[in-house]
């Protein structure tokens, strides 16, 4: 029920945006952060380890890459749409000299070869998720592992789904795992 309200709420926040001209035309979903102790329960869920590599589909301004390269010790990378959010998340790299082991691709994530990640983490809508897994059906590796954080990805089987009753603001999420 909540997931829905949630779904909801995403949704008409990418309507507004529409609206006002706000989201490129390549958009799959509006930016909507995830909270800073889910992140770390999703590099959890997806088993991340050091030196493996792993991307953020829709990066935001970095978190998730930001902990996967600081706190998981990975080789991390993110791709976002939206200008605005590439320079703050590179910015934010660079101030905590994490170069060598982060960085931002600034495009459409439909567009990248993720055939090098051992793990990816997403947080778009559903209509969105299912033309990542198409994508990801092509081009993912044996093993590799996809966290979906609140929204199932299409069709494929879930390996594993851990709820956080609440994240601390009374919010509930749900990770979906997936290895492939
Ligand atoms: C719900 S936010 C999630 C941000 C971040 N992954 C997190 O969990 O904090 C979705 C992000 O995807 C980005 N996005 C949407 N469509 C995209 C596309 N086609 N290519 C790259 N980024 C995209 C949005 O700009 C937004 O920052």
């Amino acid at each position: 029920m909540r997931r829905l309200l949630y779904l909801m709420i995403l949704s008409a926040v990418m309507v507004a945006g529409q609206k006002t001209a706000a989201i490129a035309p390549d958009s799959l979903a509006p930016y909507l952060p995830t909270p800073a102790s889910i992140v770390t329960q999703m590099l959890e869920a997806g088993n991340l380890k050091a030196g493996e590599t792993m991307f953020d589909l829709g990066s935001g301004d970095g978190r998730i890459v930001i902990a996967a390269a600081q706190k998981f010790k990975a080789n991390a990378i993110g791709v976002e749409l939206d200008d605005a959010l590439v320079a703050k998340s590179t910015q934010k790299i660079a101030e905590l000299g994490l170069e060598k082991s982060a960085r931002i691709i600034q495009g459409d994530l439909m567009k990248q070869d993720y055939s090098s990640a051992d793990l990816i983490t997403v947080y778009l809508l559903p209509e969105a998720n299912k033309k990542v897994t198409q994508l990801l059906e092509l081009q993912l590796k044996k093993g590799a592992r996809v966290v979906s954080h609140d929204f199932l990805m299409g069709s494929w089987k879930v390996t594993k789904e851990i709820t956080i009753a609440d994240d601390g603001t009374g919010r509930s999420h749900t990770l979906f795992v997936y290895i492939r």
